[in-house]
């Protein structure tokens, strides 16, 4: 088929994400690594993963858990060496899977050499490589993601620097010739050049933040700073620069890139970044959720405990249902470590003390400073952090009963503590399960995704009942006859759907056992869907 031939190679993938710190740990010290990863690559492959993407696997103090990257060119000790990297990157000719990193350039570590050297006075030559003003007031009243002001005195250079994330995280200055071009050398050049496949680009529409700094409106009135995204984001050179990242990196190799747009709702803003004429970035994450005046930003909570039921009666078939949704819509499939088995969320009886990262505990601090410990107030911040906290899918992959988790030998225990419920949720049990468990399940939608990838992963959508929230039904058309019919159940209640009009849709997956017992005996199109049930048919096929 002529179209199939020009489609590019990332269309059809299933990619899975890998949070280098929590995956596997190879060598006792409590902290999974690259050798880590390298000892999973056939359980991956046997899953039916095409492409792995790393998170932040550089140099770094991680502050931010590597998303401040004090050089680009090196991995993190504990993580291992350059080497490892090559020998994952080999893997990839041997067993077939792809490989992409994260690509974090908005801004970098305080700790990285060009800032060092950018901050230590003002006549030195990288002295306009990162975003700063000289005024003596904090330039606006801008809001860093991570709580608290985004502009930092520097007594050092006697200046103001911009830093949207931690005051760890400097923001680049994009208006910078000379800085792009070192960006692109040092962090696309040199790992396309060892042959990785494309980046995941972190908060890559907040580069380009105009010339003239200006307050932000004051929706938040018990603080000082406010969220200032609709300054800086989408700014106005911003498709420029990616123009320019694509004449002069991208376009030199077969490289995929997959954007992550924060703050952008409207789908011809979105279509801006991805329409295949321009071509800026192959592919985008749209997180429309992840503006909150009360301060935790991203929305990372783990997708069972989120959008369906963690509940011991149902968190299983919730995991399902998701494979079911996920495995059937259109587009390019990403999958997050941990969600084949049904991982969920930190426990809500965990304190703050076990939590890790410096969104939550930040806006922990700043809650309890602002309401002077209201106890009701941290309640509501613990709940919250329960929901929507970043911890929560950064808990270490359960991949046996045994001690740990098995995820590393430590004495101690790994870097942050093993979910309470690693006895239950664990690989090693779901291989032993087979078909019934959830790993099972996803390796059978993955399977049955390629197999029928006309249809699933390129077929048009239709979405029906649209206006009930507690189903979410869709068509999917290939432009032969071919269809798929989808209705899930997203209640702990029964629900009616109605299925799509096409001629003779054959059941094929549902996430109950029973399902397909059931199927025999219904007559017409109506369907009752049991609490979190969802189905899959196909027609014509
Ligand atoms: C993105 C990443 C997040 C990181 C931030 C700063 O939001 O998803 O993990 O903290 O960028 O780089
Ligand atoms: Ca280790």
């Amino acid at each position: 088929m002529s179209s199939a031939v020009a489609r590019p190679w990332w269309k059809d993938v299933v990619c899975y994400q890998i949070y280098p710190a929590s995956f596997k740990d190879s060598n006792g010290d409590g902290l999974g690594d690259i050798p880590g990863i390298l000892s999973r690559i056939d359980y991956l492959k046997d899953l039916g993963i095409d492409v792995v993407w790393i998170s932040p696997m550089f140099d770094s103090p991680q502050v931010d858990m590597g998303y401040d990257i004090s050089d680009y060119e090196r991995v993190y000790t504990p993580y291992g060496l350059v080497n490892d990297m090559e020998d994952l990157i080999y893997a990839r000719h041997q067993r077939g899977i792809k490989l992409i990193l994260d690509l974090v350039v908005n801004h970098t570590s305080d700790q990285h050499a060009w800032f060092k050297e950018s901050r230590s006075s003002k006549d030195n030559p990288r002295r306009d490589w990162y975003a700063e003003d000289g005024t003596r007031l904090p330039p606006t009243n801008w809001r860093s993601y991570f709580s608290g002001q985004a502009w930092e005195y520097d007594e050092q250079s006697g200046e103001y620097y911009l830093h949207l994330f931690a005051k760890e995280q400097p923001d680049l200055n994009w208006e910078n010739e000379e800085t792009r071009k070192a960006i692109y050398h040092s962090a696309m050049r040199f790992w396309l050049d060892k042959g990785v496949d494309g980046f995941r680009v972190d908060v890559v529409n907040i580069y380009s933040k105009g010339v003239e700094f200006k307050d932000a409106p004051i929706v938040d009135p018990r603080f000082y700073e406010q969220p200032a995204w609709c300054y800086y984001a989408n700014g106005s050179r911003i498709h420029e620069i990616l123009r320019e990242m694509n004449a002069e990196v991208l376009n030199h190799y077969d490289a995929v890139t997959v954007g992550e747009l924060p703050h952008t709702p409207d789908p011809k803003k979105v279509l801006e970044y991805v329409g295949a004429s321009d071509k800026q970035l192959s592919m985008v994450f749209q997180s429309t959720l992840s503006t909150s005046a009360r301060g935790a930003s991203t929305n990372q909570g783990r997708s069972v405990s989120r959008f369906a039921s963690d509940s011991p009666a149902y968190r299983t078939t919730s995991a399902k249902l998701l494979s079911l949704m996920l495995g059937s819509l259109t587009g390019t499939l990403f999958h997050y470590q941990g969600q084949e088995i049904g991982m969920i969320n930190i426990p809500p009886t965990w304190p703050i003390d076990f939590y890790r990262d410096i969104e939550s505990v930040n806006f922990y601090k700043t809650m309890a400073a602002q309401t002077q410990k209201d106890p009701a107030e941290l309640e509501y911040v613990m709940r919250s952090l329960q929901i929507l906290g970043r911890d929560n899918a950064r808990l270490p992959m359960q991949w046996t009963g045994g001690k740990h988790a098995g995820f590393t030998d430590c004495e101690t225990g790994p870097w942050t503590r093993v979910h309470d419920l690693y006895g239950e949720i664990n690989v090693e049990r779901q291989v032993r399960e087979g078909k019934g468990s959830v790993l099972g399940f996803w390796k059978r939608m993955i399977r049955l995704r390629k197999e029928h990838a006309e249809l699933l992963v390129h077929g048009a959508y239709e979405g029906f009942e649209i206006e009930d929230e507690k189903t979410f039904v869709f068509g999917k058309r290939e432009s032969g006859e071919k269809r798929a019919a989808v209705v899930l159940n997203f209640s702990g209640e029964e629900q009616e759907v109605e299925l799509p009009v096409y001629e003779g849709p054959v059941f094929q997956v549902g996430n109950y056992g029973d399902a397909a017992e059931k199927e025999k005996s219904i007559e017409g199109r109506i369907r009752r869907l049991r609490p979190w049930e969802g189905r899959l048919y196909l027609a014509g096929c």
